[in-house]
């Protein structure tokens, strides 16, 4: 049986999210029928709109920090039932060697799972009014829509009495960022640790340095309103950045006293990149989460060095595991990630995207 649903649908790669009636089919064996209560909107969602034109391959339902109840189960799921509150992460294969080593976030078929807009067969869950299919399955989960078909392993189950409206960004950004610190770079106590853009990821990425008790917490942003956000939730020091990559490098450099022992990079700037990286002591370790739309380049004489870079996806998460641990630390009011959020109800979609654009909003949050 098919259930009617409202979606932010993107037709066309630089044009508006339209809001339509569509069609979700019922769940398969190891699917989940989830209705929204809210979802995140993560920078990913939007860099659609960065392809040339004729390069998007739509019509597609993004969403993927989505947070609901579960109304129906497929025939395989024992993960979850019916009722369940949960969140909505990245899905992965199950059967490639990182999956096998329990580190889902590097799933050899991460992309095809995640980044295609259809189920491994190419069907997909939506169907619009003239009856054409819809893209879905977007990160496993298509959560810009009221009801949506999700893969069994998106789905995280969370404890009923905290706020569907705040737990979605749990699935991408804010565990990215946390989990950048906590698991992928491990930075210790005493630590010092370079953030490069302060918006979802960076100031997630602050408070999990200040409560693993990093010393030195440097914050680099070209908005300084990012900046105070940044030195309230643990910077000890910030940098409002001039786009001058080697005043930045310098920058660094004379703020932790000769270098930092780790950076951890969002802005997918090269040239942020390649100051976050020279900003580092001999030793230290860059983690690299920001996407961007061209290449890094880095010198010789800097690359031969002890220093490591290494590539974050999700912040290392087991989401089943790292999810409820944040969900939890959030309710102590040790890692206030939910004070970044702003929300729209879904038909201002395109209203959230551009206060996002604009800098106004760290997280919008768009409730159904
Ligand atoms: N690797 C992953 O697993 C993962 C997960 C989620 C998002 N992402 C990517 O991470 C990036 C950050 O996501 P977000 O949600 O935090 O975005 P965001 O827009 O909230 O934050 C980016 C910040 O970088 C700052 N910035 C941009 N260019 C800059 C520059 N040249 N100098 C200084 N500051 C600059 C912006 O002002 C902003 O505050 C995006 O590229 C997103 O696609 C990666
Ligand atoms: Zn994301
Ligand atoms: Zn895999």
């Amino acid at each position: 049986m098919s259930v009617t649903t409202r979606a932010a649908v993107l037709r066309q790669g630089h044009g508006p999210f339209t809001i339509e009636e569509l069609q979700v089919g019922p769940p398969r064996p190891d699917e989940v029928l989830v209705r929204m209560v809210a979802a995140g909107v993560c920078h990913t969602d939007l860099r659609p709109r960065e392809l040339p034109a004729e390069e998007y391959a739509g019509p597609q339902v993004y969403g993927h920090e989505g947070a609901g109840v579960v109304e129906a189960v497929g025939a395989d799921v024992a993960s979850v039932a019916v009722g369940d509150h949960v969140v909505l992460s990245f899905t992965w294969c199950g059967t490639c060697p990182s999956c096998a080593a329990v580190r889902p976030s590097y799933c050899y078929n991460l992309r095809d799972y995640n980044m295609s807009g259809a189920r491994m067969d190419g069907t997909t869950a939506f169907t619009d009014s003239d009856g054409q299919p819809v893209g879905s399955h977007f990160f496993g989960q298509s959560s810009f829509s009221e009801w949506s078909v999700v893969a069994a392993n998106s789905v995280v189950k969370v404890d009923s009495g905290l706020d569907l409206t705040k737990l979605g960004p749990l699935g991408c950004g804010i565990q990215t960022g946390a989990g950048a610190v906590m698991n992928s770079l491990s930075v210790p106590k005493g630590a010092s640790l370079v953030v490069t853009g302060a918006g979802a990821l960076g100031l997630s990425a602050i408070m999990a340095a200040d409560l693993v008790g990093a010393t030195t917490i440097v914050a680099v942003d070209r908005h300084q309103s990012r900046l105070d956000l940044a030195a309230k939730y643990g910077a000890s020091h910030t940098i409002l950045s001039s786009g001058d990559p080697a005043a930045l490098t310098e920058e660094i450099l004379d703020v932790t006293a000769g270098g930092a022992d780790f950076a951890f990079e969002t802005t997918g700037h090269p040239g942020v990149v390649r100051a976050a990286y020279e900003g580092l002591t001999f030793v230290g370790t860059l983690g690299m989460a920001g996407v961007g739309n061209v290449d890094v380049s880095f010198g010789f004489r800097s690359m031969v060095s002890g220093r490591t870079i290494r590539g974050v996806l999700e912040g290392d998460s087991v989401p089943t595991e790292f999810i409820p641990h944040l969900a939890a630390l959030n309710a102590q009011g040790a890692f206030p990630y939910d004070e970044l959020i702003t929300t729209f109800p879904l038909d201002q979609i395109n209203e959230a995207e551009a206060a996002s654009t604009a800098g106004d909003v760290i997280k919008p949050v768009l409730v159904f």
